[in-house]
């Protein structure tokens, strides 16, 4: 094993580029005068656009497939992967506030399998959660409409009973982006980047080794990780920005235990966006931790002179515990080259200081506190069990969950079908409020949120994203009456 690491992290990663510092400049937030600033070719592509094919207005009506198919995902070599529509990542679905959103999907793969539409609050119906396999060779209508406030960058997965991290290893994830017409960064170009990590044997197989095995049982414990680190299915690739421009990047961690800590050499990011949208104003940082499933929203400013290039990279982050923590957890590993044009440098536009308003949730209409306890594996002593409910509750209610992380690992929470606002960690009071359906739960740490069940009564799950302990059972059941 070691050995096949060492040889795909020289296959894999590009070690050749020089990152060139430049001065850390911060962002003019004065009042929005932004202006159009038109994208050129020879960018890293966005993975394709889901092909709308309703003429009816506000509706978006796709087609996708889950297939096996052969595909190079590194020089040289194929592999037998799991795609949607024959891509890995799936084809984004790009949709606006307000759509009426239907996607034919058509399960062709040896197994079952469901499409959950990570983030989105929709009827439970449409949710693809593990209540709701879809046999090898059936169909399946998702349905749903947009709700007023959704405007941000989800993702889609399969959700089968136990075998989530097989698919989503297997290739199969793609992006949701979804507009509001009321965008205050409408006019900057932007770029949807979906991170992933995989590991392979010599010829090309997505390794997974017997769970009964010794690596078997690592990555069980672990969470599966792998050495090669994609950005939109390709390794270091490349993006443009001129001198000057501003681009919004849209970044989804799709890997399956994989937690980044992304940071541009050189630059600094200003965070407008967390999994639920927009912030209500832009954050200047330095580094972000984006945990599994997690979504953020930057501006990046080309702030080097033309024909210099920086990297975005990975720096390290000990979400392990000691007995399965990779050796080479401390590596830095980059991700993507950012590559400034030849071009005149243009002069940066300003940044609307304000966003959006985003009211919190009352908290004196609080009408339960409930406990999650993360324990290795197990959720408040459990493991998920189909037939039983967790936690009941009625459309309306607004409540408080007391989460809390027992071991030395970190377990990503994620809760479906309602965004979230994080009130407090570790008893420190969120500096400011987002709309959420991630957050990371570090070893040995509290967290308290709040969440509002505002409609869609229905069995929803809550889990741990790291997948293999999702399939292993932590997660549970939000019944909602
Ligand atoms: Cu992306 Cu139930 O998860
Ligand atoms: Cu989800
Ligand atoms: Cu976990």
């Amino acid at each position: 094993m070691a050995h096949r690491l060492t040889l795909l992290t020289l296959l894999g990663l590009s070690g050749s580029l020089v990152a060139l510092s430049s001065p850390h400049e911060t962002f003019n937030t004065s009042p929005f005068r932004a202006r159009a600033i038109i994208p050129r070719d020879g960018d890293a592509a966005d993975p394709p656009v889901l092909v709308n094919i309703s003429k009816l207005p506000k509706t978006v009506e796709v087609n996708l497939t889950a297939a096996v198919t052969t595909l190079s995902l590194q020089p040289g070599v194929t592999s037998e992967v799991f795609a949607y529509n024959g891509h890995v990542p799936g084809p984004t679905l790009d949709v606006r506030e307000g759509d009426h959103v239907i996607i034919h999907f058509k399960n062709n793969l040896p197994e079952p399998t469901t499409v959950h539409w990570h983030g989105i609050h929709l009827p439970v119906e449409s949710d693809g959660s593990p209540f709701q396999p879809i046999a090898p060779g059936e169909t399946h209508d998702y349905a749903f409409t947009v709700g007023p406030g959704t405007a941000g960058t989800y993702w889609y997965h399969p959700h089968p009973d136990r075998r989530t991290g097989f698919a989503i290893g297997k290739g199969l994830f793609g992006g949701i982006v979804v507009h509001a017409a009321d965008d205050p960064l409408a006019s900057i170009p932007e770029k949807l980047l979906i991170l992933s990590d995989n590991r392979f044997l010599h010829d090309g197989t997505i390794d997974f080794p017997e769970p009964a095995s010794h690596h078997g049982g690592i990555d069980e414990e672990n969470g599966r990780e792998g050495p090669v680190l994609f950005v939109n299915g390709h390794v270091m690739p490349a993006l443009t920005i001129r001198s000057g421009e501003v681009q919004r990047w849209r970044i989804a961690n799709a890997s399956a235990g994989r937690i980044y800590r992304i940071a541009l050499t050189g630059h600094t990011f200003l965070q407008v966006g967390s999994d639920g949208g927009l912030f209500e104003k832009p954050v200047e940082l330095k580094e972000i931790l984006l945990t599994t499933g997690e979504r953020v929203e930057v501006l990046v400013r080309g702030s080097d002179v033309p024909g210099a290039k920086s990297v975005l990279q990975n720096l390290p982050y000990d979400r392990y515990a000691p007995q399965t923590r990779p050796a080479d957890w401390q590596t830095t590993s980059d991700l993507l080259t950012l590559e400034t044009t030849n071009e005149t440098p243009v002069t940066p536009i300003a940044i609307p200081a304000t966003l959006r308003k985003i009211t919190p949730l009352d908290t004196t209409k609080v009408t339960a506190v409930r406990t999650v306890v993360f324990g290795q594996g197990i959720i408040n002593g459990k493991t998920m069990d189909m037939a039983r409910v967790d936690v009941s509750t009625k459309v309306g209610a607004t409540e408080i969950w007391e989460i809390e992380n027992i071991v030395g690992m970190d377990h990503p929470f994620h809760l479906h079908g309602f965004q979230f606002q994080v009130l407090d960690r570790d008893g420190v009071r969120e500096p400011y409020v987002a709309w959420k359906d991630m957050l990371n739960m570090p070893k040995h740490s509290t967290a308290r949120i709040i969440v509002r069940y505002d409609d869609y009564p229905g069995k929803w799950m809550f889990h741990c994203h790291i997948l293999d302990h999702e399939d292993h059972g932590m997660m549970g059941v939000l019944e909602v009456k």
